[in-house]
């Protein structure tokens, strides 16, 4: 197996995520940009000793095609977003996710910063996220997130198994798939809920994070919904690496969703049950309080295909016609390239 990308270390206290798009024409700059990255990481991260400066980079559908020829992740394709009766999840662009993530913050920006420099003119950053740890690995709701996590540092571990490409895709034993999801939270209406009903949205208790009884535990419930059981009895697992966010001034205070998965299907089998509804919940209560504002899936190649990437495709596939590449439905990017959300309060659902 292919050494992963750094999937399965403990999360660390901060983290910065970016989200690219490419311009037509400016693949050859990003494959540069992606083989150098594991000397940027190096030189940034060595002048920072005790930092753990890690960075997980993605890489999206539509661009796999325009930067590699040759095989193709098994699994790989465009977020399919979700509309509920009630509450959206939108699919947005996205070409390259750099997930970068170490000890402070600073380690974190540097090689943000390098990132960006790099893709200055040939790439958009339609999204920037500034995550960090809260007391006690809560999440902005006052919960504690990641509790249920499987758990392991080896490929063949329980976190392992959840979140690595084994056997079945060979050309690409190792990596991985993730979706991210920009949510925010709509806290003053969180705020207003006694704290035994907060539980029963989420199915632990605030204080301690213990499960609810199955008989106190509402079939709506955040953890209700996600616990996804096989007809044989098996539980489907994913990785998160969930990190909070927030603005003050922008009134914005959210979850940054990061689910790592050997196959992106569990991941989409969770979203289909939260937004769309299970057979004893409408949806999951936990989106009456947090809107999604952002979602696109990625392939986390393993660590070793930046040191030898794939040659390009064939000339004629490069590049798509100008408008078209990596464009999925979602919010247009605006006049600077952004996807505009960096102020987008929680819209009525
Ligand atoms: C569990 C928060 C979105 C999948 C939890 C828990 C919290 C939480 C507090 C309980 C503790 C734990 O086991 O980690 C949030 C927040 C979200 C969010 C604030 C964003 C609004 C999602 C999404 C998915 C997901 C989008 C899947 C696509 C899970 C799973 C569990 C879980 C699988 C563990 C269930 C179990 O086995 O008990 N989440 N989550 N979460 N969440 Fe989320």
């Amino acid at each position: 197996m292919g050494q992963p990308q750094p999937i399965l270390e403990p999360l660390t206290p901060a983290a910065h995520f970016l989200v690219a798009t490419i311009e037509p024409g400016g693949e050859a700059v990003a494959r540069d940009l992606l083989a150098e990255l594991p000397g940027l990481r190096r030189a940034i991260g060595f002048r920072l000793p005790g930092a753990g400066l890690g960075c997980i980079t993605g890489i999206g559908s539509a661009a796999w095609d325009r930067l590699f020829g040759g095989p193709r992740p098994a699994e790989l394709h465009e977020f399919p977003g979700y509309d509920g009766p009630l509450h959206h999840a939108p699919a947005t662009p996205g070409d390259l996710l750099f997930h970068i993530r170490a000890q402070a913050h600073d380690a974190c920006f540097e090689l943000a910063m390098a990132i960006g420099d790099r893709l200055a003119g040939v790439g958009a950053i339609v999204d920037e996220t500034v995550g960090f740890r809260y007391f006690e690995q809560r999440d902005l709701l006052g919960f504690v997130d990641g509790t249920e996590n499987p758990e392991g540092a080896f490929p063949d571990s329980a976190a392992g198994v959840a979140a690595l490409i084994g056997a079945g895709d060979p050309d690409f034993t190792g990596g991985s798939y993730v979706i991210v999801q920009k949510y925010l939270h709509d806290l003053p209406a969180w705020r207003a809920l006694p704290v035994q009903e907060q539980e029963r949205v989420i199915g632990r208790t605030k204080l301690e994070d213990f499960e609810l009884d199955e008989a106190d535990k509402p079939a709506d419930s955040h953890i209700a919904v996600n616990q996804v059981i096989e007809p044989d009895g098996t539980e489907r697992e994913i990785l998160r690496a969930n990190m909070p966010f927030g603005s003050i001034r922008e009134g914005e205070f959210g979850t940054y969703f990061v689910g790592y998965s050997a196959t992106p299907r569990t991941t989409e089998i969770m979203l289909e049950r939260m937004f769309l509804g299970t057979d004893e919940a409408t949806h999951d209560r936990i989106l009456d309080f947090s809107t999604a504002v952002t979602g696109t899936l990625f392939f986390v190649p393993p660590q070793d295909f930046f040191d030898d990437l794939p040659a390009p495709p064939a000339a004629d596939t490069a590049v798509e016609p100008a408008g078209k590449a990596a464009v999925q439905p979602g919010p247009a990017p605006s006049a600077d390239g952004s996807l505009g959300i960096g102020t987008l309060k929680r819209s009525s659902t």
